[in-house]
């Protein structure tokens, strides 16, 4: 059964192609910001490529380096319902964003959608690059950004709650 607490908690959901290098650092990041009792943050992938796996392992260390513990996450594909589920979708950079957009199915669908580097001022792109073909560098790049952007999310969330 799902509790009043629960329905009141403010749910965020960050997206990403395969869910296990960009999207599973943004919700390790987004989470060790926020209260757990409060606010729930999960995160999935537009493709099916790498439903079930751990995350990549160089967003793992990276995240380790920072003292946040990605490993327990696993994989998953968006689903329809999450547009039921959460407040708040974040898509990691245009192509995510464009298919999050095509599966909306109405404007209160439509308006949960972000592209989450548009919470930031100042960034020089809109997309955070995909690392997965990328060196240990590109990982330390995605998670500069993300932890930069997730301060500012937090800090907005929490300025909303109180
Ligand atoms: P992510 O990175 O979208 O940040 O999880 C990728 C992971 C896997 C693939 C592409 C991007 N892939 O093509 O398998």
């Amino acid at each position: 059964m799902i509790s009043i607490v629960y329905i009141l908690m403010t749910k965020i959901l960050m997206v990403c192609l395969g869910n296990i290098c960009r999207s599973p650092l943004a919700e390790g990041i987004l989470k060790s910001k926020l209260s757990p009792d409060m606010f729930v943050v999960d995160s999935a992938g537009t493709s099916n490529y790498h439903i079930g796996q751990f995350p990549d392992s160089r967003s793992i260390q990276i995240a380790k380096r920072h003292t946040i513990d990605i490993s327990n996450q696993r994989g998953r594909q968006f689903k329809i319902s999450d547009f039921d589920t959460y407040d708040v979708i974040y898509a990691m950079d245009t192509s995510n964003y464009q298919y999050l957009k095509g599966k909306a199915r109405t404007n209160v669908d439509q308006n949960k959608i972000k592209l989450i580097l548009t919470e930031m001022d100042n960034m020089p792109t809109r997309d955070v690059p995909d690392p997965y073909y990328s060196g240990v560098d590109g990982f330390l790049e995605v998670f500069e950004m993300l932890d930069v952007v997730c301060d500012n999310i937090a800090a907005k969330l929490l300025s909303n709650n109180t």
